[in-house]
């Protein structure tokens, strides 16, 4: 098959290298020349465990390239991704939608021939109707087929789940379009992943309803972790407690500092949106919003209280920026808040992440970023774990400690035994367990 990716992010170039490894053509498309200037001389633009050599090995076999011309990229294509951003409109927190109809128009313009036009990005139910209603009038003679078919993959995980997804989801409105997403997809159906063949709007309200449960559960435990801290429970317990119940599962059952990222901050609140808009109140997903967004700055304020209640004059140093490990992606990040927090309430600010420093700089340009952990580390009154990088999970304590001003770890993602933290004479908080 012939296919191309419009926007080459996160999705679309995961999806286009993955799409070549199967053994189709893919020509993926994107408006920021640099990003793939970048491409064409063998640099990722995102940091991705294993992008770079399969980007390589399927350039190499002459099954992936990379334009800014749209035309000669779906000149024969079988079918066109439209994989652009989606991000919170400015003001609302509608899905900006602008970047899907701004593809959708230039494809119009520029297709010569009938084509199956498929929406990975996130989009609110109804946008494939919109989609459709841009190419029917903008290109008259033309009968092309718009499908929708969401993508789950998780950035630091994206490529295995590319490959081995739980399902795949097919939102179509003709045999045609749903025809060729079984061929585009068909090496993945050889490995049994299970496909769901399903009308378009319905495609589009999955992806949300996925997004918006996962937030649900993480703030769930969440909540339930400040219940713990209060009344003397261990919520790591609980979580193992409950997610071996089969109906509940274990996954996203880990208390941290909230959930952030690309996707769960502006999915949950474009669905509310829709919510809205149709007069149906979402009351479970309003109170996750919430109750996430106010997490975020009393993480803050919970590594001030440990610092006695007093940041003026003293240090923290961070370890991890990025919403999770894995990823250089820091939109939305929890350390965001974080850093606004102590910052706010008069704190020197260090911090070291393995990846994501680079971007995150200029979203916090008073925090000194460190070479390492134990850079970051000198000197501090705290050390506060933001994100669970396999990197932080078996550090030297006694060095750590060692040159610190006041030895206290605080650990927002739970990766400490707290035996072991205290053995190395640290005073330790965690989540959603009471403070010795
Ligand atoms: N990042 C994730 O983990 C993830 C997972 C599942 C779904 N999604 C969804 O996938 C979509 C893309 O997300 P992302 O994180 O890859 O976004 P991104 O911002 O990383 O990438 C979008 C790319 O599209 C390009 N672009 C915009 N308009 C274009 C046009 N007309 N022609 C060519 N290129 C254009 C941009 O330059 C950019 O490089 C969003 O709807 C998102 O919600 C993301």
């Amino acid at each position: 098959m012939k296919i191309a990716m419009i926007g080459t992010g996160y999705v679309g170039l995961v999806s286009g290298a993955c799409f070549s490894d199967f053994g189709h053509d893919v020509v993926c498309v994107d408006k920021d020349a640099g990003k793939i200037e970048a491409l064409n001389a063998g640099r990722m633009p995102i940091y991705e465990p294993g992008l770079d050599s399969l980007v390589a090995k399927n350039v190499a076999a002459g099954r992936l390239s990379f334009t800014t011309d749209l035309a000669p990229a779906v000149a024969e294509a079988d079918a066109v991704f439209i994989a652009v951003g989606t991000p919170s409109r400015r003001g609302d927190g509608h899905a900006d939608l602008s970047y899907v109809f701004g593809a959708a128009e230039e494809l119009a313009a520029t297709l010569d021939h009938d084509c199956v036009i498929v929406t990975k990005s996130t989009v609110p139910v109804g946008t494939g109707d919109e989609v459709e209603r841009i190419l029917r009038e903008g290109a008259p003679g033309r009968s092309h087929s718009v499908a929708s078919n969401p993508e789950f993959l998780r950035e630091g995980a994206a490529i295995g789940d590319f490959k081995r997804p739980d399902r795949i989801v097919i939102g179509a409105e003709d045999a045609h379009g749903e025809s060729v997403l079984r061929e585009v997809y068909r090496p993945l159906f050889l490995n049994e992943a299970p496909i769901l063949v399903t009308r378009r709007r319905t495609a589009e309200m999955i992806k949300y309803a996925a997004n918006a449960f996962l937030a649900t559960k993480i703030t769930f435990i969440n909540e339930i972790a400040d219940l713990c801290e209060a009344v003397g429970a261990e919520v790591q317990d609980v979580a193992r407690g409950i997610g071996l119940d089969n109906r509940i599962g274990a996954k996203f059952l880990h208390a941290g500092p909230g959930y952030g990222g690309s996707c769960f901050p502006k999915d949950t609140l474009a669905l509310l949106k829709t919510a809205q808009d149709n007069e149906v109140p979402l009351r479970l997903v309003e109170a996750t919003v919430q109750a996430n967004d106010l997490r975020k700055r009393a993480m803050g304020r919970k590594i001030v209280a440990a610092m006695g209640g007093h940041a003026r004059g003293k240090t923290v140093a961070l370890l991890g920026l990025t919403f999770k490990p894995n990823t250089d992606d820091m939109r939305d990040s929890p350390s965001l808040a974080i850093v606004q927090t102590l910052l706010d309430a008069g704190a020197r600010v260090t911090a070291y992440d393995p990846e994501g420093m680079e971007i995150a700089a200029p979203m916090m340009p008073e925090v000194e970023m460190k070479a390492s952990a134990y850079a970051a580390a000198e000197g501090a009154d705290a050390v506060a774990i933001i994100t669970e990088w396999d990197a932080f999970r078996a550090l030297d304590l006694a060095r750590l400690g060692g040159s610190m001003a006041d030895k206290l770890l605080v650990d927002l993602r739970n990766i400490y035994r707290r035996d072991e933290v205290l053995r190395h004479g640290f005073r330790h908080i965690a989540i959603g367990t009471r403070a010795e």
